[in-house]
Parts: structure tokens; sequence; C-alpha cells
């Protein structure tokens, strides 16, 4: 039996330390020399910030970090998830990625969703038929086993004392739970997590407790993974999952594996660009829309009518390209080198035009949305300059809504990422084609989007990515050309309005301070204002070189980066 959590690479040796740079910080940024992390919930960016300050690296940190994110952010990731991971260690230069994603059960079929005809979405999203065998506690087990420099238990401790003594509730979860508040009641279980006594939901400044999953994490920091793969936590979630209606046997735990990938890779204005290979969709999509754009003197339009609508028809043909191309590699062929080539790119750019749109069909080279309050991103970069962009997610809000009591888990809805039939949209509105079918041991297709940048001197440049379904690419997207082309502070980049437009639906969405709306609808855009949806975390070069990096955290989720220097100096007062 292939045990995931064995992962037999080098484990990076320990770095001695330079003497950091005191940390200057405000509200959703903080600039240091020390290491910085950025991720979407502020709690979460300090115990991070605390493993570096310790000595840990940015395994070290990240691992921290994720646990502590399942804990404090439940509704968007967590151990009954999965995600994708790149790490860079500064003492080879190499980029791996870690793949933690879901797949599919082995009893999962190609037609499990259709019912004379006809697509059953909740399945899809809620339910034990929406669980997808996760990969989270492998995945972090296997990130800090082959990057990491810390005993794995300090890495768990945090995260299990949030779980174990309480947390202080904060608004985005209070939210969070007043929006799936319908839904939630369903699941009395899952509901009374976060519920008094007296049945209603915890308020903001609470102390909540989560003793189930600190149950969970206690096991994880003493026994490592196993227990979830072959053990009473498998056990539990086999019964959880298909009471709620699911298929899983305990096979699909044992069988679970997580995968080393090559990242893809292109290159813009003289940076190298590294990002996630499939089963997402998010890398490829970013490198062939940043191959288009290179074509254009984006500088100069800025962030015009023509700057916005070069982007968007870049986008349609990636998103296009997307929707016909796409699928997890272990089961279909996707021509990723010819996707992410510039000669492609130029293909593709010879077809746009600069004063109006094209019909949809001729997007790419093969013939409304709902909110994403899962996933969540984390970057760091810490004082070795070792980089690290990781994406996990439970997918839609509280996943599947499948929850394991006595483990505290809540387990994703990842199937709702396949395609349950060829050319119809899925929950994010996304089509897909034969490649993204559900296939036993497949892994649905992601929009996660996890970047690493490097300097034409392969020095860090930037640690990128977000939450936000299908808009994890053009948040992604939008945090680099605002940084790269337009030259924007990191705040402002992250700050700035953003677009989304995913080819289908044929709907450019515009945050409403974007402005531009006629000048658009002009070019034969069909608009629609609503707020961004993705969710941005960067760790990018401070502007001056010194050997400062800058973290920003994005307002839209409430998050806040943190640095190492600056949680040691607090402690030492
Ligand atoms: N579940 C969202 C994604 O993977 O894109």
């Amino acid at each position: 039996m292939r045990r995931p959590w064995l992962v037999t690479s080098l484990i990076v040796a320990s770095m001695v330390c330079a003497t950091p740079a005191v940390a200057q910080s405000d509200a959703q940024t903080v600039t240091s020399a020390g290491g910085v992390v950025a991720a979407d919930q502020p709690t979460a960016s300090r115990i991070g910030a605390r493993v570096l300050a310790d000595g840990g690296n940015a395994a070290d940190a990240g691992v921290a970090t994720l646990l502590a994110l399942g804990v404090v952010n439940p509704f968007s990731s967590g151990l009954g998830g999965g995600g994708f991971c790149l790490y860079r260690p500064a003492s080879t230069g190499e980029v791996t990625v870690l793949d933690f994603r879901e797949t599919a059960p082995s009893a999962a079929t190609a037609d499990m969703y259709v019912v004379d005809g006809e697509v059953k979405e909740e399945w899809m999203v809620r339910g034990g038929k929406a669980v997808g065998v996760p990969g989270e506690a492998g995945g972090l087990w296997a990130l800090s086993y082959k990057f990491g420099n810390q005993p794995w238990e300090t890495l768990v401790d945090p995260a299990h004392e949030l779980a174990s003594d309480g947390y202080t509730v904060h608004q985005l979860l209070v939210d969070r739970l007043k929006k799936g508040a319908k839904k939630l009641k369903k699941r009395p279980k899952l509901a009374a997590a976060f519920q008094e006594a007296d049945g209603s939901w915890v308020d903001t400044g609470d102390t909540l407790q989560r003793p189930g999953l600190a149950r969970t994490l206690k096991r994880l920091r003493d026994d490592g993974p196993a227990p979830f793969y072959e053990g009473q936590i498998a056990d539990a979630i086999v019964a959880a999952v298909n009471e709620a209606g699911g298929i899983f046997s305990r096979d699909d735990l044992a069988s679970y594996s997580i995968e080393v990938r090559e990242p893809v890779q292109g290159t813009y204005r003289g940076k190298t660009v590294f990002s996630m290979p499939p089963s997402s969709s998010g890398g490829t999509a970013i490198i062939e829309t940043l191959n288009i754009l290179e074509g254009y003197d984006m500088s100069r339009f800025g962030r015009s009518p023509l700057g916005v609508h070069l982007t968007v028809e870049a986008l349609k043909h990636s998103f296009a390209d997307r929707a016909g191309w796409l699928g997890d590699t272990d089961f279909v062929d996707v021509p990723l080198q010819r996707l992410t080539s510039e000669r492609y790119a130029a293909e593709l750019r010879s077809k746009i035009k600069r004063d109006t749109v094209l019909p949809p069909k001729a997007y790419g080279s093969k013939a409304p949305l709902p909110d994403d309050h899962g996933t969540t991103h984390v970057s760091i970069i810490d004082r070795h300059e070792n980089m690290l962009s990781c994406t996990s997610t439970i997918n839609l809000s509280f996943g599947s809504m499948v929850f394991v009591p006595k483990w505290g888990l809540i387990m994703n809805d990842e199937m709702g990422d396949f395609t349950a039939q060829p050319g119809v949209p899925n929950n994010y509105g996304l089509v897909g084609t034969e490649q993204n079918v559900v296939a036993p041991g497949k892994r649905p297709l992601s929009s996660m989007s996890p970047t690493l940048v490097l300097n034409e001197d392969e020095s860090p440049f930037m640690a990128v990515g977000a939450s936000g379904g299908p808009a994890i690419i053009t948040g992604t997207l939008m945090a680099m050309l605002n940084t790269i082309d337009f030259d924007h502070s990191p705040s402002r980049a992250i700050e700035a309005p953003r677009i989304h437009h995913q080819w289908l639906p044929y709907t450019l969405f515009l945050e409403d301070s974007m402005g531009m709306r006629d000048a658009l609808e002009e070019k034969g855009h069909d608009i629609e204002v609503r707020p961004a949806w993705s969710n941005v975390q960067m760790v990018v070069e401070s502007k001056q070189s010194d050997g400062t990096f800058t973290g920003v955290s994005d307002p839209r989720k409430m998050g806040a980066p943190a640095a190492a220097d600056a949680v040691s100096q607090e402690a030492s007062q």
C-alpha cells in the first residue's frame, strides 16, 4: 500500500540567520527582511510569522498557517479538504509542486450526477456524493517532511491550541454563518459546532472551542497523517460521508496519494513565472494570458478601457482553452506546451481586435456565478528567501456540509469542480468537456493558482495566489499586472478594482469602482457590476530592492499579513 506521507526526499537543512530589519506595517501590508507571511486571516498570519521567528522556514510556516486557517476560517479550508503548494528552497532554486488535491472515490462514475438527462446540481455541492477523498493532512505533512526544518509537533501545536482553548470569533465567520444559516440548520451536527447552547450562532468576540477538531489535531500532532488514511479517523470519515449519501470505501482513503509535479513555467517582461500545473487550470491560464499580453505595451495603456479590453480578450482565449483542453493529466492528454508557448499566444493575439469583441466561439482553439467562500491562500518568503505559495480549499463555503462530529471535520465538496455533463455549466458557471468528467481516482479541475515569480537574476520577486473559484485566475493575474506593468505599490496592486471574465458566461464582471463601463460597453462587452470575489495574498520584493519584502493581504477578506521580526519584538516587550 502507498503511504502518502512517506515522501523520501531531502529535508532542507536549517541555515544560519541574518539579523532582520525591523518590520514596518499598516493594516494590510507589512515590510521586513526577516520573513513575511500573507494569509487571509490575521491570527493565522501571525502563527506563521511566529514559526519563522522561532527559526522555521517558509515550509514550516506554511504548514502552521494552513492548519490554523482550517480552525479560524473553517468555511474555507481544513483537514476535510485539499490543495496545492509551490515551494522553492533558496538552497537549490528548484520549484517543487505538491499536489494534495482531492480525488474522486473508486465507485464514482462519469454520469453519477445525471438523472433522466438532468444534472442534479445539489448532489455535486452538498451531501456525501459531493465529497472528494481529502488530501490536506498528508499534503501538509509532506510539505513539512520534504522541506521543513522544525519538529512536526511544533507546527501543529498552534492550531491545536486554537481549537482546544478556543479562539475569538471574528466578523467574517459571523457573516459566513449568517449567509449559510438556512443550509447549515439542515445539518444540525455541523451547525451545533458554531452555536451556543440556546441554538443561537456564536457572535463576534465570543471564544469558540472546537473540541472534536482539537482531538483530530492532537492525533495529527502525535501520529502524523496515518489515522486519516487507515485508522480511526478514516473510518469515521467513510461512515459520515456514506451516511450523507456518499460512496466512499476505506480503500479510497488508504490508496490516496500525494503527487509531486513539475510546475508550468513562462516568462513575463524578463521575470520567470512558475505556477500550478493540472489538475489545476490556474497556472496554464495565467501563463497563456501573460504570453498574449506581453505583446502589448500594457504599461502605456495603464488601466484605460483599451488596457482592460485587451486583458479581457486575452482572458477569454485562456478560459475558452481551459474549458476545452484542461483536465487531470494523470487521466487525459493536455497540450500544455502548446497552450503555454509564446507562438500559440501570438496566434491568439492576432485574432484580438482593439475596438470590439469576437463571437464566443472565436476564442481559444476548441470550439451567474456563486460566491466561492471556500478556499484560502498563503504566500510566504522567509529571511533566507525560501518561497512558498499554497492554496487550499474545501470548495464552497463549509464545503459539502458533511460533518464528522467526533473529529470536528468539515468535508469538502470538490466533486463540484468536475464536469457533470460536457457543455453544461457547473456551480461556477464554468463549462467543460470530456477532459474533466468524473472517473475513479481522478482529480477535479481546479482554478487554484499558487504562483512564484523570480527576477531576471533568479532572485525572488513575488509569491502570490488567491481564493475565489475561477476568479482566482483573474485576481492573481491582476495583482501581477498591477505590480509588474502598472508599477502599483503592493497595497494598491491588491486594493485596485478588479475585473473578471471566464469566457462563459459571456459577461464582463467589473468591480464598481472600476468605472469605464460606457467605454467598455462601446467595445461590445456585456457588463455586470458586482464585488470581486477573489481575495489575493501576496509577498513581493519591496520597491527599494533593499532585501525587504512586503506582504499584503486582501482587505476584501479582512486578512492581515505578519512579519517574523514584529511578532518576536512584541513577544519580548
Ligand atoms: N474549488 C475551487 C477550485 O479548486 O478552483
